[in-house]
């Protein structure tokens, strides 16, 4: 007996090798204690469920998986778009003591309820309105202990409702905060020897990653952190070649990274060190759509050497206010050439990739976690195609209707 039965499905899903979509009409989708059980194009005589549902050949796809945000944060700067609407750069705005660090003084300063009834309101746009199950979110606004561990505990306390699966990353390697100006190095010390084993005592955190750039911190620096990371066996990705090109695509032969994230001013070595590392490629038109001053990543590049593109919405404050993963999808095909498969591939399986669990999600497979999108359309196209058109019919999360 199954718990639902999905009837009358237009399924979009992949091949075993998963390097290509294939489809089911008119399929059959069985679900049991919150995983896929049942995959067919036939009509299976019989089976029995606690609820069944006729999809009216509407489409179902994997849940969409935004695996690059920033979406927990206080506060928004609405008066630096203005600025870099007047000809100002990301970059010139930080060196003023802008863009991230007001951030920073923002989320140290909102109360953890305000932060979680904020964040939530977030979630819930892209839950409902994106179809999105699976979101990571990365710290990196409080830089300092006490705003780490708050902003990563309602990172906690948003997967705990169940309604998506929040990764939680540790972002201390953002910027360098006022406690520690000029002193770039002490505060990588702090954050390897006081933040790290804290939030790991606390549970509170599943991934590292650091913020390589010459506004931010350099390969050495990223590199200890990302040795003090080994040892409690944390998953690693980095922000890199966002703004310029800082080499530390070398480290991926010495650390066993899940993915580089912008990548605008990625290079052919950096693209073969991915490629022989297997790390996928997190790219976010958002920032390089808002930042006028990057450039394009080398889509065909990732192509060529069978790099996994992935795509998210960065969502944050500053380079990438941007809550809607289906417009990144559109931007994805439009800015950056995707075509519409691989942009669908970016949030799906790809983005299952870049954070490590393609095993358990990322497409509609027997035995995968049964995270469900169900769409009123008549080609997965439409919702690359247009913009603010759609949102799903019904989301289904480890088999319950959210
Ligand atoms: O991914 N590049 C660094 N971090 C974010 C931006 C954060 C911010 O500007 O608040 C990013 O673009
Ligand atoms: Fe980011």
């Amino acid at each position: 007996m199954f718990d639902l039965l999905l009837h009358n499905a237009n399924i979009l899903t992949f091949n075993k090798d998963n390097s290509d979509f294939s489809i089911i009409n008119n399929g059959l989708i069985g679900i049991k204690n919150g995983v896929i059980k049942l995959l067919s194009s036939d009509d299976i005589k019989n089976p029995t469920a606690k609820q069944e549902i006729d999809i009216k050949n509407k489409w179902v796809l994997p849940g969409f998986i935004d695996c690059h945000t920033h979406f927990i944060y206080g506060g928004n700067r609405a008066h630096e778009f203005q600025q870099i609407l007047e000809g100002a750069t990301y970059q010139d705005i930080a060196k003023q003591g802008g863009g991230i660090k007001y951030t920073v003084e923002q989320t140290r300063n909102i109360s953890y309820e305000e932060l979680l009834r904020i964040s939530k309101k977030r979630l819930n746009n892209f839950v409902y309105n994106n179809g999105v199950t699976t979101v990571e979110v990365k710290s990196g606004y409080g830089l300092d202990l006490d705003t780490e561990i708050k902003m990563l505990k309602v990172a906690k306390s948003l997967g705990e409702e169940k309604y998506a699966d929040i990764i939680k990353t540790y972002l201390g390697a953002h910027v360098t905060p006022k406690e520690y100006l000029n002193n770039s190095d002490n505060y990588i010390d702090f954050i390897i020897d006081k933040v790290l084993p804290k939030l790991v005592e606390l549970k509170l955190v599943d991934a590292v990653d650091a913020f390589c750039e010459n506004i931010a911190f350099n390969k050495s620096q990223v590199e200890r952190l990302f040795k003090a990371a080994c040892k409690y066996n944390l998953n690693l990705k980095c922000h890199a070649e966002q703004l310029t090109n800082t080499g530390v695509s070398d480290l991926l032969n010495n650390y066993k990274l899940l993915s580089l994230e912008h990548l605008e001013y990625a290079d052919l070595k950096d693209i073969k060190n991915m490629a022989q590392n297997n790390v996928a490629a997190i790219l976010l038109p958002g920032a390089y759509y808002y930042l006028k001053e990057t450039k394009k990543p080398p889509v065909d590049l990732f192509r060529e050497y069978n790099v996994p593109i992935a795509i998210a919405t960065d969502c944050n404050p500053g380079s990438s206010p941007c809550e809607s993963l289906l417009t990144i999808m559109n931007m994805a095909c439009v800015l950056y050439g995707l075509t519409v498969f691989e942009s669908i591939k970016a949030v799906t399986m790809n983005a299952a990739k870049a954070l490590g669990l393609d095993d358990t999600i990322g497409s509609i497979e027997l035995d995968k976690q049964a995270d469900l999108v169900i769409w009123d359309i008549n080609n997965p196209a439409e919702l690359c195609y247009k913009i603010g058109a759609y949102r799903p019919d019904l989301v289904i999360k480890k088999g319950v209707i959210i």
